[in-house]
């Protein structure tokens, strides 16, 4: 237990953002905001956290479960006032803490932890994350006095022309003495532009108690980014896309294009995999080494296992094995589970299906709710007919079968071991194990008959 805490501001509605669904759980590449925010204060070496939470309050604790305490702020009247509800969790304790605003997605654990550290060896009361904007615009500009001292914290709405022209801005981020801060927000008014409880009031209320004050600046302003509206959502993303990117390459992935090629933070990726353009890989994704994934593939939480590719095709929650070609073209729907050296080729849908170890399916099929075995060969255009309407019924295709094409396997069914469907056939019973099944009418020949026809 260390005596490090961290407060999560996350109550406001972000009311410019123009949505129903609450600021802080827009997820940037593919997780919500706040999310990013809790799991980088998780690494560090802090006690408790808390997030602070309002509107959408159930919302947010559904997303973040165990990873955080929480409190809830009823009425939204400004940041200072969201930090005083964590009173009653965190006011008498001794100790040092961190409050992160969650709509600051960017920010790396290693600053916070610089943070910290300065505002140690400072010895301040508090700490205050800055960093200068190309373009503060809508951000609290940090104003310092002759001695370069950090003095007070201005909105800009309460900004005049003069303080606007400030390009350092507070980023939201703050380390404070625990005590200080609780003892400070109590002397805080709402007597500004927005009547509102200002939390970056405290700095000033501090430096004018006579306490040591001070601020960190943040090198690279990209880092804090302050999403209030789609605009910087946008940025965000390409922002943590780039950095995303950056990391799998570092580790070894080629990524062909970085600029059209997005990868989810939770996603793992093996070395030597190459990544080629137009290909966006979500949720918790783990793919494999020596794999080429792309071009224009989707694949959303699903496992990828070594040497497959994965091209032109979309794969949702499904798994796929070792030595395995997916598409061009191939559609993998919830719960596929295909082996190691299968084939699945162009314009074939394969759903809630297991495909054992070297199975075909090649060309144009539909195989959904099917027990396939392994060195299955599934001819071109064959189907598993699963659905009368009401209910869907299951397919059961054992090892070494071969069906031919365009063959319509009615479920209920079975194909036994070492069966042979006949091409064109519409199975409707059980074929015994190395059988030939044949269920097509027989072909006649009209002799010369055409001539008369043309
Ligand atoms: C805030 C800072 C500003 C800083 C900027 C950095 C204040 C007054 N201003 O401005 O100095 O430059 O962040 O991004 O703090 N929240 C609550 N309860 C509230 C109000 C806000 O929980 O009553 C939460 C929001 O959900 C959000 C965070 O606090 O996650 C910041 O609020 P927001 O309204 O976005 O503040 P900014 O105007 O961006
Ligand atoms: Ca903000």
């Amino acid at each position: 237990m260390t005596n490090i805490f961290a407060v999560i501001l996350a109550a406001g509605q972000g009311t410019r953002m123009k949505s129903k669904l609450y600021k802080v759980l827009h997820p940037v590449c593919g997780k919500p905001m706040v999310e990013h925010v809790v799991e980088n204060i998780q690494t560090l070496d802090v006690s408790r956290i808390v997030t602070v939470v309002g509107h959408g309050a159930e919302k947010v604790k559904d997303q973040l479960g165990e990873k955080s305490e929480y409190v809830i702020q009823q009425e939204q009247l400004g940041t200072a006032h969201a930090v005083i509800q964590a009173e009653s969790i965190l006011s008498s304790l001794e100790g040092t803490t961190l409050v992160v605003c969650g709509d600051t997605p960017l920010i790396q654990p290693e600053t916070m932890k610089a943070l910290y550290e300065h505002h140690n060896n400072q010895k301040a009361k508090a700490t205050i994350l800055t960093a200068v904007a190309g373009n503060p615009t809508g951000y609290g500009r940090v104003l310092r006095d002759e001695n370069g001292q950090v003095s007070q914290i201005v909105e800009q709405k309460d900004a005049t022309p003069e303080q606007q022209l400030v390009t350092e801005i507070n980023t939201g981020t703050y380390c404070f003495d625990n005590k200080a801060l609780f003892e400070a927000l109590k002397l805080v008014n709402n007597e500004n532009a927005q009547g509102e409880y200002y939390l970056p009031d405290v700095i000033e209320i501090l430096q004018k108690q006579g306490e040591i004050v001070s601020a960190y600046t943040c090198a690279n302003f990209d880092e804090t980014l302050g999403v209030n509206d789609r605009v910087a959502l946008a940025q965000a993303e390409e922002l943590m896309r780039a950095r995303i990117n950056e990391k799998h390459m570092r580790n070894g992935v080629t990524i062909i294009n970085p600029m059209s090629t997005h990868i989810s933070a939770d996603a793992q990726i093996g070395r030597d995999t190459v990544i080629k353009p137009g290909t966006i890989i979500e949720g918790h994704t783990v793919i494999g080494e020596d794999c080429i994934i792309g071009p224009n593939s989707n694949i959303v939480n699903s496992r990828v296992g070594d040497r497959t590719t994965v091209s032109n095709s979309v794969v949702t929650d499904s798994s796929i094995g070792e030595d395995t070609a997916v598409g061009p073209f191939a559609h993998l729907r919830p719960e596929s589970q295909l082996g190691n050296h299968v084939k699945i080729g162009n314009f074939v849908e394969v759903k809630k299906s297991t495909l054992g170890d070297d199975t075909k399916v090649s060309h144009l099929s539909y195989i959904g709710d099917a027990e396939v075995g392994s060195n299955v060969n599934v001819g071109c255009g064959s189907i598993t007919v699963n659905y009368d309407g009401k209910n869907k019924f299951k397919t059961i295709i054992e090892d070494d079968v071969f069906v031919g094409c365009n063959s319509n396997l009615v479920a209920p069914v079975k194909l036994g071991a070492g069966s042979f469907i006949a091409a064109g056939s519409t199975i409707t019973k059980e074929v015994p194990a190395d059988a030939l099944g044949i269920a097509r009418s027989r072909q006649e020949n009209k002799l010369d008959y055409a001539k008369k026809l043309k």
